[in-house]
Order: C-alpha cells, then sequence, then structure tokens
C-alpha cells in the first residue's frame, strides 16, 4: 500500500482532513445561496464530523436580525434543502456556532462592529483569528466589500485569512481586470478563492486522475487521433425567477465563461508538474490563452445564440423566456449559446472544441465528448453500413460515469457490426456520488488548498478569450437578432448549422 502523503494524486482527492478551528463570515447570509446551498452544505460536513467544535458562522446582510431568527431560518433551510437535521442534539450544537451581525457593505461602522464581534468569538470560542470571509452579496457590491475589509485591517495575515468570492467575476474582461486590481490592493492571491462550483463536482476532480492516473488514453489525447470534442451543459429549468440577474448575464456569462470553459481547461490542459494548486491553474492558462473563437472575421461561424420560447416540458406547458416575470418582452439575453474553439498548440492544433448550454433544454445533462478519428480504411466491405467512430464520454451529470463506444461484429455467420458502449457507472462502482459541490469547496478553502479555485490570470485569460463573442452580442440590436428555440427542444436550428457545416453533429443525449 501506498501511503496517502506519498502519492501526490490522493492528496487532493481525500476528504478527511479537519481544517483549525476558525469562523466564516458571509457577508449576503439573508440571500438563497446561504440558505439553499451553503448552511446545508455545512451542515452535512457536520454531521460527518468534518467541522472542528470551535467552528463558528457569522451570517452579515442589511436586515436587523437577531441571533436565533438566523438559527431558525438556516435550520428551515437544512431541513427544506439539505439531507435534514438528523439529531435535534447535533443541530444545537451547530446552532451554538451560529451568530448573525447586521450590517452594511458600506457603511465603515458596520465593519469596525464586525471585527469587534469576531474578537469576541475568538476568545469564546478559540478561533485565533482564522476567517474566511465570503462574498455572497450581488457582484456589484464585491469590489466596496473587499475595499472596506481592507480599511478595517480584517484581511491582514495570507496564512489566517481568506476570502471567498463568488461568480460571476466581471462581466467581461475591463471589469475582470478592475475587480482585480481591487483584490490584489488589499489581499495577497494566495488567499483569495474565487469559486466556481463546478470544480467541487466530483465527475470534474475526476477528470484529471482519469486522464493523467490511466497510462491508455494521455497517447490518444490529441490531433493525430481526436476528431472533435464536444462539451454540453444542458438544463431543464428556466428563469428560475432571477431576471434581475439573468436578463443582464445570459447564457455567455452565467455558463460559459466558468463552468464550460472549466470543463474545456480540463479536458485540453497538458499534465501539471504535480497536483499543487498553480502547476495546475498554471496549465489552465496555458491552454486558456492558446485558444481562440474558431473564425474571429465572422463571429456567426464561432458563435450561435438562442432564446427560448414557450414550449413543453415534461407534459406542461411553459412561458417564453420574454414572459417569464421580469423579463423585458423585448429582450435579446441568450439562454443558449454554442462555440466553436480552436486551440493553437501541437496537441490540438485543428481539432475543434464545440461546446454547448442552453436552459429549457429536453433533459439535464452535462457531459464531455471525445470523438475519435474514422478509421482510415474500412476493410469491412460485407458490412450493411459505415462503421461508428469511437467515442469516449465523460457524464459529469446525472448517471456519472464514463462511456467508451467502439464496434463489435453481431454474432453470427454475416459480417455485420454494431456499436455498442463500455461504460462504467458511480452508482454502481461506488454508490451514488455526492453530488455536493459547496461542502467540498468550503472544506477546501479552510484548509488553505487553492486547487479547486480560479486564480486571477485565469478568470482574465477566460474574459479575453471571449471578448469578440462578447463585443457583437452586447450591441444594441432588435429582438429578432436573436434566434429562437422552442422550451424543449434542443435550441436553435443554426445551432445544428455550426456543426452540420463541419459535416459533424452534435450527439443525441
Ligand atoms: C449556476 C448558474 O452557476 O449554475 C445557473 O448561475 C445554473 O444559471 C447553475 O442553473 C447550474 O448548476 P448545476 O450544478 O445545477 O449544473
Amino acid at each position: 500500500m501506498v501511503a496517502l502523503q506519498e502519492n501526490p494524486l490522493r492528496v487532493g482527492l481525500q476528504q478527511d482532513r479537519v481544517p483549525e478551528p476558525q469562523i466564516l463570515i458571509i457577508f449576503g447570509a439573508s440571500g438563497d445561496l446561504t440558505q439553499r446551498k451553503l448552511i446545508p452544505a455545512l451542515y452535512q460536513m457536520k454531521r460527518e464530523r468534518r467541522l472542528p467544535p470551535e467552528f463558528a458562522i457569522v451570517g452579515v446582510a442589511r436586515r436587523e436580525w437577531s441571533h436565533d431568527f438566523f438559527r431558525e431560518h438556516m435550520r428551515e433551510g437544512v431541513e427544506e434543502f439539505g439531507s435534514g437535521l438528523g439529531s435535534e442534539l447535533l443541530w444545537e450544537e451547530f446552532a451554538r456556532g451560529l451568530f448573525y451581525c447586521p450590517g452594511d457593505i458600506d457603511n465603515p461602522d458596520s465593519y469596525q462592529k464586525l471585527k469587534a464581534f469576531l474578537s469576541e468569538l475568538d476568545q469564546q470560542r478559540g478561533t485565533r483569528g482564522n476567517r474566511v470571509f465570503y462574498l455572497s452579496v450581488a457582484p456589484k457590491f464585491f469590489a466596496e466589500a473587499i475595499e472596506q475589509l481592507g480599511k478595517a485591517d480584517m484581511l491582514p495575515d495570507p496564512r489566517k485569512q481568506r476570502l471567498v468570492i463568488e461568480k460571476p467575476f466581471g462581466r467581461d474582461l475591463s471589469s475582470a481586470q478592475a475587480l482585480n486590481k481591487v483584490v490584489r490592493n488589499i489581499c495577497d492571491e494566495r488567499q483569495v478563492y474565487r469559486i466556481d462550483h463546478y470544480l467541487g463536482k466530483e465527475t470534474v476532480q475526476n477528470l484529471m486522475v482519469f486522464r493523467f492516473a490511466n497510462a491508455i488514453f494521455e497517447p490518444l489525447w490529441n490531433r493525430q487521433f481526436v476528431d472533435h470534442v464536444q462539451i454540453t451543459v444542458a438544463e431543464t429549468v428556466g428563469l428560475e425567477g432571477r431576471a434581475g440577474y439573468y436578463e443582464f448575464s445570459g447564457a455567455l456569462r452565467d455558463m460559459v465563461q466558468n463552468h464550460l470553459m472549466q470543463l474545456f481547461c480540463l479536458t485540453a490542459m497538458e499534465p501539471p508538474n504535480s497536483l499543487d494548486a498553480d502547476s495546475i491553474r498554471n496549465e489552465k492558462v496555458k491552454v486558456l490563452q492558446a485558444t481562440h473563437l474558431a473564425d474571429l472575421n465572422d463571429i456567426s461561424l464561432s458563435a450561435v445564440r438562442g432564446q427560448y420560447t414557450n414550449g413543453w416540458m415534461k407534459g406542461e406547458p411553459v412561458p417564453a423566456y420574454r414572459a417569464e416575470e421580469g423579463a423585458s418582452p423585448q429582450s435579446t439575453t441568450p439562454t443558449y449559446a454554442a462555440l466553436k474553439l480552436y486551440i493553437d498548440n501541437w496537441r490540438w492544433k485543428g481539432v475543434p472544441f464545440y461546446m454547448r448550454t442552453g436552459k429549457r433544454m429536453p433533459k439535464k445533462v452535462s457531459e464531455i465528448a471525445i470523438q475519435f478519428k474514422e478509421v482510415p480504411f474500412l476493410m469491412f466491405q460485407s458490412a450493411t453500413r459505415q462503421a461508428n467512430p469511437n467515442v469516449l464520454a465523460m457524464r459529469i451529470q446525472p448517471n456519472e460515469g464514463i462511456s467508451l463506444r467502439f464496434e463489435v461484429k453481431t454474432p453470427g455467420n454475416s459480417l455485420r457490426t454494431r456499436t455498442v458502449d463500455m461504460d462504467f457507472r458511480y452508482d454502481t462502482a461506488f454508490g451514488q456520488p455526492n453530488t455536493d459541490a459547496y461542502s467540498r469547496l468550503l472544506v477546501d478553502c479552510m484548509l488553505g488548498d487553492q486547487t479547486l479555485f480560479t486564480r486571477g490570470d485565469e478568470v482574465e485569460a477566460s474574459w479575453r478569450l471571449l471578448t469578440p463573442l462578447l463585443e457583437v452580442w452586447d450591441a444594441p440590436a432588435p429582438p429578432e437578432v436573436i434566434p429562437l428555440y422552442e422550451a424543449g427542444t434542443w435550441g436553435p436550428v443554426e445551432a445544428e448549422l455550426l456543426l452540420n457545416r463541419d459535416g459533424r453533429n452534435w450527439r443525441r443525449l
């Protein structure tokens, strides 16, 4: 048996380390994310004994709530969105570490009050000045909150205080650069944790292990053998009452710049020298820097946007995007985006990477498919059809797993071939994987492990790559400019053409 520490691949995978005593301070604690995701994830960690007993949470928001009101509100969140309380005693123990401190993002007095309260808690609970400040506020307040934390001298020691910034980090290259500037003025990059919850998904973490812990795939993982790559993140949900955010964001900013780009990087990057955060992030930045939209002269040959109209989902009628509450009836916000990218490096030159994401698609499904080249010469003349090329499909969610498609002879006297799949499924191999990305990310941040978080230059590289597209798509345009697709279908017909022009098709999922 190899000892855990000796195997670098396993260091990043283990989840059994318990963080130092510390306080997690959540700004925007009255919002949905805290009640639906963060507290249920933290309580789950408590149930699994992955939190130190001294651990405390301080919610900060404008509303004048009491500690007890906050505790009760969070309890409802755990009951409704988490996996339940388990025992009443355990909840009470957890709730004793929950506190609420009302405050305004832009009011220096609020930070002084918070600072005094945190010092008091340090005394009471032995948390020794270890703090994670989690910004779960509207993105327009990120810079203000960071500046105020800096002025109040609340982030002085990179080893003891950390800052978590939710997505979206900027809305284009220049705003991401401006925000990075604020961050760098106040913090050391080692204390900054930019969240992309896709990186916390078990199947996304497995991408690197699958690629670099197996000897047989990597020799094929290049332009010599791969015809193209398809990355799909399809969702069945629509706007979900988030018009205030989504109308100004759309599919490219909400999904492509972050989640799909991360899947892309992990698929295309070179093997890192080691598993430390910077080695991995260096490789991701390198691949982003080498990537460009397929045709910079004609954006329509590189990307397609779309917006859903009314349609049917699971037998129920659903409204058009423009008829959703809060959306403009003239809105040109894309709820669908498909892109074609090329990477100019030795490994990938000339291999198209297609990616697509959309809301109100027929299925919730995320996968990365590596489609290999066709055989150079098919000698089975008597076969009744063409052989299908091999496909390696990595299913991110649901039905988490990996399958490899290949051709076999159908039993019998005639020489017929058939396509079959060799399938690995997480649920049969390990039981259902833990799909809660937030608990993994929170624990990593408390442990000071930045591997699953995005670095400043990485976010900028991803915005830079999308800039030519944003310039075209952001230009004021009449509503007819955006292709429409019926809710419950796989996107606009233009997206089919993006691949058909190259003699290819989107996978049927
Ligand atoms: C979020 C987006 O980051 O990711 C949402 O803002 C989207 O619009 C969600 O629905 C998808 O996450 P998941 O984990 O359900 O695939």
